[in-house]
Protein backbone atom coordinates (compact mmCIF):
# COMPACT_ATOMS: atom_id res chain seq x y z
CA UNK A 1 0.00 0.00 0.00
CA UNK A 2 0.93 3.58 -0.33
CA UNK A 3 -0.19 6.52 -2.03
CA UNK A 4 0.02 7.71 -5.34
CA UNK A 5 3.80 8.11 -6.83
CA UNK A 6 4.94 6.56 -3.99
CA UNK A 7 6.54 3.88 -6.08
CA UNK A 8 4.27 0.63 -5.83
CA UNK A 9 4.29 0.27 -9.42
CA UNK A 10 7.64 0.70 -9.78
CA UNK A 11 8.94 -1.75 -6.73
CA UNK A 12 6.69 -4.54 -8.49
CA UNK A 13 7.77 -4.01 -12.39
CA UNK A 14 11.53 -4.34 -10.31
CA UNK A 15 10.39 -7.41 -8.21
CA UNK A 16 8.62 -8.87 -11.94
CA UNK A 17 12.34 -7.91 -13.46
CA UNK A 18 10.28 -5.75 -15.98
CA UNK A 19 12.52 -2.95 -14.77
CA UNK A 20 16.05 -2.79 -13.44
CA UNK A 21 17.31 -1.09 -10.18
CA UNK A 22 19.98 1.44 -10.70
CA UNK A 23 20.88 0.95 -6.97
CA UNK A 24 20.81 -2.19 -4.76
CA UNK A 25 19.78 -6.20 -5.52
CA UNK A 26 16.12 -7.71 -6.24
CA UNK A 27 16.79 -11.17 -4.49
CA UNK A 28 13.74 -13.92 -5.13
CA UNK A 29 14.66 -17.34 -3.94
CA UNK A 30 17.68 -17.22 -3.06
CA UNK A 31 18.84 -15.56 -6.45
CA UNK A 32 20.07 -12.68 -6.85
CA UNK A 33 18.15 -11.73 -10.52
CA UNK A 34 19.94 -8.56 -10.96
CA UNK A 35 22.99 -10.48 -11.82
CA UNK A 36 21.21 -12.37 -14.64
CA UNK A 37 21.14 -11.62 -18.40
CA UNK A 38 18.64 -11.19 -20.91
CA UNK A 39 17.85 -14.72 -21.57
CA UNK A 40 17.85 -16.26 -17.98
CA UNK A 41 15.59 -13.14 -16.95
CA UNK A 42 13.31 -14.27 -19.59
CA UNK A 43 13.02 -17.56 -18.16
CA UNK A 44 12.78 -16.59 -14.76
CA UNK A 45 10.17 -14.15 -15.04
CA UNK A 46 8.04 -17.15 -17.60
CA UNK A 47 8.54 -19.72 -15.30
CA UNK A 48 8.11 -18.23 -11.83
CA UNK A 49 6.35 -15.09 -12.33
CA UNK A 50 2.75 -14.45 -13.10
CA UNK A 51 1.50 -10.49 -13.79
CA UNK A 52 -2.39 -9.64 -13.00
CA UNK A 53 -2.13 -5.91 -13.91
CA UNK A 54 -5.01 -3.10 -13.23
CA UNK A 55 -6.46 -3.12 -16.40
CA UNK A 56 -6.96 -6.75 -17.93
CA UNK A 57 -4.69 -5.71 -20.92
CA UNK A 58 -6.09 -8.65 -23.20
CA UNK A 59 -6.23 -9.09 -26.66
CA UNK A 60 -9.16 -7.97 -28.28
CA UNK A 61 -9.18 -10.21 -31.09
CA UNK A 62 -8.04 -13.47 -29.26
CA UNK A 63 -10.85 -15.87 -27.35
CA UNK A 64 -10.91 -15.85 -23.73
CA UNK A 65 -9.01 -19.17 -23.91
CA UNK A 66 -5.70 -18.15 -26.40
CA UNK A 67 -5.83 -14.85 -23.94
CA UNK A 68 -4.95 -17.65 -21.02
CA UNK A 69 -2.40 -19.75 -23.25
CA UNK A 70 -0.48 -16.58 -24.18
CA UNK A 71 1.80 -17.05 -21.42
CA UNK A 72 2.31 -20.50 -22.21
CA UNK A 73 3.08 -20.07 -25.74
CA UNK A 74 6.09 -17.37 -24.67
CA UNK A 75 7.45 -19.87 -21.98
CA UNK A 76 6.83 -23.01 -24.19
CA UNK A 77 5.52 -25.24 -21.39
CA UNK A 78 2.47 -26.64 -23.52
CA UNK A 79 2.11 -30.00 -21.47
CA UNK A 80 -1.48 -30.03 -20.58
CA UNK A 81 -2.19 -26.47 -20.88
CA UNK A 82 -4.79 -26.60 -22.49
CA UNK A 83 -6.38 -28.56 -20.17
CA UNK A 84 -4.94 -26.57 -17.39
CA UNK A 85 -6.62 -23.15 -18.72
CA UNK A 86 -10.08 -24.39 -19.34
CA UNK A 87 -9.33 -25.76 -15.69
CA UNK A 88 -8.37 -22.37 -14.59
CA UNK A 89 -11.30 -21.19 -16.42
CA UNK A 90 -13.79 -22.82 -14.24
CA UNK A 91 -12.54 -21.37 -11.52
CA UNK A 92 -12.50 -18.10 -12.34
CA UNK A 93 -16.41 -19.13 -13.35
CA UNK A 94 -15.93 -18.32 -17.01
CA UNK A 95 -16.54 -22.10 -18.61
CA UNK A 96 -19.52 -20.29 -20.70
CA UNK A 97 -17.12 -17.96 -22.31
CA UNK A 98 -14.40 -19.64 -23.43
CA UNK A 99 -14.72 -19.57 -26.94
CA UNK A 100 -16.30 -15.26 -26.97
CA UNK A 101 -13.86 -13.09 -28.35
CA UNK A 102 -12.29 -10.95 -25.53
CA UNK A 103 -13.98 -7.96 -26.50
CA UNK A 104 -17.06 -9.76 -26.36
CA UNK A 105 -17.30 -9.65 -22.58
CA UNK A 106 -17.70 -7.57 -18.93
CA UNK A 107 -14.80 -5.38 -17.41
CA UNK A 108 -15.34 -7.75 -14.88
CA UNK A 109 -15.02 -11.07 -16.50
CA UNK A 110 -11.69 -9.46 -18.47
CA UNK A 111 -10.35 -8.87 -15.35
CA UNK A 112 -10.90 -13.14 -14.32
CA UNK A 113 -9.58 -13.75 -17.96
CA UNK A 114 -6.51 -11.62 -16.36
CA UNK A 115 -6.22 -13.36 -13.21
CA UNK A 116 -6.63 -17.14 -15.12
CA UNK A 117 -3.70 -16.04 -17.71
CA UNK A 118 -1.29 -14.47 -14.50
CA UNK A 119 -1.63 -18.27 -13.20
CA UNK A 120 -1.65 -20.73 -16.19
CA UNK A 121 2.21 -21.17 -15.72
CA UNK A 122 1.96 -21.97 -12.06
CA UNK A 123 4.00 -19.19 -10.87
CA UNK A 124 5.17 -19.36 -7.72
CA UNK A 125 4.83 -15.59 -7.14
CA UNK A 126 2.03 -13.83 -8.54
CA UNK A 127 2.37 -10.10 -8.87
CA UNK A 128 -0.74 -8.00 -9.01
CA UNK A 129 -1.32 -4.16 -9.81
CA UNK A 130 -4.32 -2.88 -8.17
CA UNK A 131 -6.26 -6.16 -9.86
CA UNK A 132 -9.74 -4.92 -8.52
CA UNK A 133 -9.02 -1.35 -9.02
CA UNK A 134 -11.76 -0.82 -12.18
CA UNK A 135 -13.97 -3.00 -10.86
CA UNK A 136 -17.20 -2.51 -8.47
CA UNK A 137 -17.31 -3.73 -4.93
CA UNK A 138 -19.23 -7.23 -5.75
CA UNK A 139 -16.91 -8.14 -8.51
CA UNK A 140 -13.70 -6.92 -6.45
CA UNK A 141 -14.71 -8.91 -3.32
CA UNK A 142 -15.19 -12.26 -5.66
CA UNK A 143 -11.73 -11.30 -7.42
CA UNK A 144 -10.20 -10.96 -4.04
CA UNK A 145 -11.57 -14.48 -2.98
CA UNK A 146 -10.44 -15.86 -6.07
CA UNK A 147 -6.99 -15.28 -5.55
CA UNK A 148 -6.81 -15.77 -1.72
CA UNK A 149 -8.14 -19.44 -2.76
CA UNK A 150 -5.69 -20.06 -5.63
CA UNK A 151 -2.91 -19.24 -3.37
CA UNK A 152 -3.80 -21.40 -0.42
CA UNK A 153 -4.95 -24.40 -3.33
CA UNK A 154 -1.27 -24.04 -5.04
CA UNK A 155 0.52 -22.96 -2.50
CA UNK A 156 1.75 -18.87 -4.43
CA UNK A 157 2.48 -15.89 -3.07
CA UNK A 158 0.52 -12.70 -4.16
CA UNK A 159 1.72 -9.89 -3.95
CA UNK A 160 -0.89 -6.97 -4.39
CA UNK A 161 -0.96 -3.64 -5.04
CA UNK A 162 -4.05 -2.32 -4.15
CA UNK A 163 -6.14 0.98 -2.55
CA UNK A 164 -8.74 -0.73 -1.60
CA UNK A 165 -7.69 -2.80 1.47
CA UNK A 166 -11.50 -3.54 2.50
CA UNK A 167 -11.67 -5.78 0.11
CA UNK A 168 -8.74 -7.90 1.25
CA UNK A 169 -9.63 -8.81 4.82
CA UNK A 170 -6.86 -10.74 6.29
CA UNK A 171 -3.67 -10.80 4.47
CA UNK A 172 -0.48 -11.67 6.10
CA UNK A 173 1.55 -9.43 5.96
CA UNK A 174 0.63 -5.60 4.80
CA UNK A 175 4.17 -3.18 4.13
CA UNK A 176 3.33 0.87 3.36
CA UNK A 177 5.55 2.50 0.83
CA UNK A 178 6.39 6.03 2.63
CA UNK A 179 8.63 8.73 1.60
CA UNK A 180 10.84 6.36 -0.33
CA UNK A 181 10.77 3.63 2.36
CA UNK A 182 8.66 0.46 3.58
CA UNK A 183 7.31 0.16 6.48
CA UNK A 184 5.45 -3.00 8.06
CA UNK A 185 1.94 -2.95 8.67
CA UNK A 186 -0.97 0.11 7.66
CA UNK A 187 -0.26 3.72 7.53
CA UNK A 188 0.50 4.44 11.42
CA UNK A 189 3.06 2.06 11.38
CA UNK A 190 6.53 3.27 11.86
CA UNK A 191 8.67 0.16 11.73
CA UNK A 192 11.12 0.18 8.40
CA UNK A 193 10.63 -3.04 6.75
CA UNK A 194 14.39 -4.85 6.94
CA UNK A 195 14.30 -7.87 4.52
N1 LIG B 1 12.52 4.48 -5.26
C1 LIG B 1 12.35 5.20 -6.39
N2 LIG B 1 13.42 5.60 -7.09
C2 LIG B 1 13.28 6.31 -8.22
N3 LIG B 1 12.11 6.65 -8.76
C3 LIG B 1 11.02 6.27 -8.12
C4 LIG B 1 11.06 5.53 -6.90
N4 LIG B 1 9.80 5.29 -6.50
C5 LIG B 1 9.00 5.87 -7.41
N5 LIG B 1 9.71 6.45 -8.37
C6 LIG B 1 9.18 7.22 -9.51
O1 LIG B 1 7.97 7.83 -9.08
C7 LIG B 1 6.97 7.73 -10.09
C8 LIG B 1 5.70 7.11 -9.59
O2 LIG B 1 5.96 5.80 -9.17
P1 LIG B 1 4.89 4.62 -9.33
O3 LIG B 1 4.21 4.68 -10.64
O4 LIG B 1 5.62 3.36 -9.01
O5 LIG B 1 3.87 5.01 -8.19
P2 LIG B 1 2.62 4.21 -7.60
O6 LIG B 1 2.83 4.08 -6.13
O7 LIG B 1 2.41 2.96 -8.37
O8 LIG B 1 1.46 5.24 -7.85
P3 LIG B 1 -0.09 4.96 -8.20
O9 LIG B 1 -0.76 4.59 -6.90
O10 LIG B 1 -0.54 6.30 -8.71
O11 LIG B 1 -0.16 3.89 -9.25
C9 LIG B 1 7.59 6.98 -11.25
O12 LIG B 1 7.93 7.91 -12.24
C10 LIG B 1 8.80 6.30 -10.66
O13 LIG B 1 9.82 6.21 -11.62
MG1 LIG C 1 0.91 2.33 -9.69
Amino acid sequence: MGSSGSGKSTLLNMIGLLDRPTNGQISIDGVNTTSLNDDKISSFRNNKLGFIFQFSNLLTDLSVLENVLLPVQISGNSTNAQKDAIDLLKVVGLETQIHKRANKISGGQAQRVAIARGLINKPSIVLADEPTGNLDSVTSETIVQLMKSMAKKLDQTFIIVTHDRQHFGDVDRIITIKDGKAFEGDQSSQMEVVA
